[in-house]
C-alpha cells in the first residue's frame, strides 16, 4: 500500500512533456520519422521529469531500455511525449515514457537516469520505489 502511494507521488512530482511537429529534416528515406529523433524526444521529456523531481539537481541518462517503435510518425504530425518517474533506486531513477499522435502510441520506452554531481554518480535521496 505504501509502495503504491509512493509510486503515485513519484509519477506526480516527476513528470515531463514535450510537443513537436515533425519536420522534413527528421524523416528517413521511407518518409517516416527517424528512430533516433523519437529517442531524442523521449530522452528530453524524461530529462524534464527527472529534473523536476530532483529540484533541478543534475542527472544523466545511463540506459535506454525496452524501447518500442509502435507506429510510424510522418511530416507535420504533432507528437506529444509524456514521461513520469516510475521507479527509483539508490542513485538511479527510471522514467516511463511514451510518444503519441493524438490517441495513437508512436513509441514507448524506459529511460534510466543517474543522479550526478560534477560528473560522478551520487545518491539522489529519494525513497526507493520498485515499479509495478
Ligand atoms: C552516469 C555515470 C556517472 C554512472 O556511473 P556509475 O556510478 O559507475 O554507475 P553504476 O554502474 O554504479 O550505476 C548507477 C545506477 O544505475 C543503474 N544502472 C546502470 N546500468 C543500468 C541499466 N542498463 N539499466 C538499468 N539501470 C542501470 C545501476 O543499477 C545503479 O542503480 P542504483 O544506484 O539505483 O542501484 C557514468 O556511467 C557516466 O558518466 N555515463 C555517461 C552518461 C552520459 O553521458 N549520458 C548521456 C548524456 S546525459
Amino acid at each position: 500500500m505504501i509502495d503504491l502511494i509512493l509510486i503515485v507521488l513519484l509519477s506526480i512530482a516527476g513528470r515531463g512533456e514535450r510537443q513537436h511537429v515533425v519536420t522534413p529534416a527528421e524523416l528517413n528515406q521511407h518518409g517516416t520519422a527517424f528512430g533516433g529523433f523519437l529517442l531524442s524526444e523521449m530522452d528530453r521529456a524524461s530529462g524534464i521529469a527527472v529534473r523536476r523531481i530532483l529540484n533541478d539537481r543534475d542527472a544523466v541518462t545511463i540506459a535506454v531500455n525496452d524501447v518500442r517503435f509502435v507506429a510510424a510518425a510522418r511530416q507535420k504530425d504533432l507528437l506529444v511525449t509524456t514521461a513520469y518517474v516510475s521507479e527509483t533506486g539508490t542513485k538511479s531513477l527510471t522514467v516511463t515514457v511514451a510518444t503519441r499522435r493524438g490517441n495513437e502510441t508512436i513509441a514507448t520506452g524506459k529511460f534510466v537516469f543517474v543522479s550526478v554531481k560534477d560528473g560522478v554518480s551520487i545518491e539522489h535521496g529519494l525513497p526507493k520505489v520498485k515499479g509495478k
